[in-house]
């Protein structure tokens, strides 16, 4: 009896039979400049605070790339190779059936967090990822520059590119001949859908496909926007952006050499490092308007934590994802990332509103921004997506023009989409 008592208590003490296992839990960090220093933080307290130990895992750092790694993990139903990863904010319909049910292990996290963060996880009422932080696309700009030229921030795309050309034409002229008005993201992947997401809907375009399914692309004011864009390349913005993602474009602003830059919160704290060209000659404003009838509009992001189905170490996995979800993990990824949390605790903490006073801006921009297509066209939103990233690259790079590009992109949206979306 004694000895019975005595082993239950050492079961006790070294958390309970089955959780006593040590596991490894293979996690892929999600990408960024400074990543790695968020991913080790998140290590060294997962193996201090358990017994369970974290293996980096990586992949690709564009979005459309990682999702088509991942997929051709998930077909050959390898239980070995990753365990948590970091989740696009258009992927929980697409890859839903390859997640780990989270519904009863999350569920209490909830009001912690964005609602419309949450929700965007939750597929047929089952939870499949926790939100890691929130994205809006905002413009960046040269409060240096502006200054000079006796300027205020624009908010029309026309403005800004009359801005951009008469700033970039006067400083290249005096010297300054790397200077180019604006940078972008113009390479043909997902970030450019989201580009020309807020392109089309900030000249009153609609959204490609509307929340019903009903393709709405073809029409002239999303035919303008494209136009409006091509105008952009080889003038005010360098046609090298046809081949920037989003750390092609920061790196040419932070070092000094365009005046406007359309890119995600993260490159904010970046940009205001020590070492950086520009720090303190940087301001933000939303994604200008279409015109003066257009709206402000921004593309929402976002990242969320979510688990391998095929996992072996489902419990370890979940405990790496609670401890992901803390306010001070996010707090953490905010300091040394940038990126705005999906927690709405970490906005009041002193430290984060000191680094990030524009964050306090952020939450309507959150709240009035644009999705991607993706819930509406449901698993096929990588097909829909690469079809809008190719139209609007042959209009940015002059194959064909927008009017052209809208029509030919309802036929091919129309042939994905077949009867239904499904
Ligand atoms: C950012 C956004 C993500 C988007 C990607 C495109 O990471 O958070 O939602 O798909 O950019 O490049």
């Amino acid at each position: 009896m004694k000895w019975k008592n005595l082993a239950l208590a050492a079961v006790i003490a070294t958390g309970g039979l089955t959780g006593a296992h040590a596991a490894t839990v293979k996690m892929e960090c999600g990408s960024g400049a400074t990543v790695r220093e968020f991913c080790d933080y998140i290590k060294a307290r997962f193996e201090t605070e358990t017994q369970h130990k974290v293996e980096f895992i990586d992949l690709p750092a564009a979005s459309d790339e990682k999702l088509s790694m991942l997929q051709q993990i998930f077909a050959t139903r390898a239980n070995n190779v990753i365990d948590v990863f970091a989740m696009d904010v258009i992927w929980p319909g697409v890859i839903d059936r390859h997640l780990l049910d989270l519904t009863d292990a999350m569920k209490d996290l909830e009001p912690a967090f964005f609602p419309s963060a949450w929700q965007n996880n939750v597929v047929n009422g089952r939870i499949k990822g926790v939100p890691s932080f929130i994205d809006a696309g905002m413009m960046y700009y040269r409060t240096d520059l502006l200054k000079k030229y006796d300027e205020t921030p624009p908010r029309t795309w026309g403005e800004l590119a009359r801005i951009a050309a008469r700033i970039q034409n006067a400083e290249r002229e005096a010297g300054n001949r790397t200077l180019h008005g604006l940078v972008f993201q113009g390479k043909a992947y997902e970030g450019l859908t989201c580009v020309v997401t807020e392109l089309v809907a900030s000249h009153g375009g609609g959204n490609f496909v509307d929340p019903k399914g009903t393709i709405t692309i073809n029409n002239p004011r999303a035919a303008e926007a494209l136009d409006t864009a091509a105008k952009w390349i080889g003038t005010i913005a360098p046609r090298g952006v046809l081949g920037y993602q989003e750390e092609e474009a920061r790196a040419v602003f932070q070092n000094g050499d365009a005046v406007f830059m359309r890119n995600w919160p993260y490159a904010w704290l970046l940009s205001q490092d020590d070492t950086s060209p520009v720090k303190g000659k940087v301001g933000t404003m939303p994604v200008p308007r279409g015109g003066e009838e257009g709206q402000h509009a921004a593309a929402l992001g976002g990242w969320q934590w979510a688990v391998n189905v095929n996992t072996t170490v489902p419990d370890a996995a979940i405990a790496l994802v609670r401890l992901l979800a803390e306010a001070k993990s996010q707090k953490h990824n905010f300091l040394v990332m940038g990126v705005p949390p999906a927690r709405m605790d970490v906005y009041e903490d002193p430290e984060v509103k000191a680094k990030g006073p524009y964050l306090e801006n952020l939450r309507a921009v959150f709240e009035a921004a644009v999705p991607r297509p993706s819930t509406a066209t449901r698993s096929q939103y990588p097909r829909v997506s690469n079809a809008i990233w190719n139209a609007t690259y042959d209009v940015l790079s002059g194959r064909t023009d927008g009017t052209r590009a809208v029509a030919d992109l309802e036929n091919r949206l129309g042939r994905i989409k077949g009867r239904e979306w499904r």
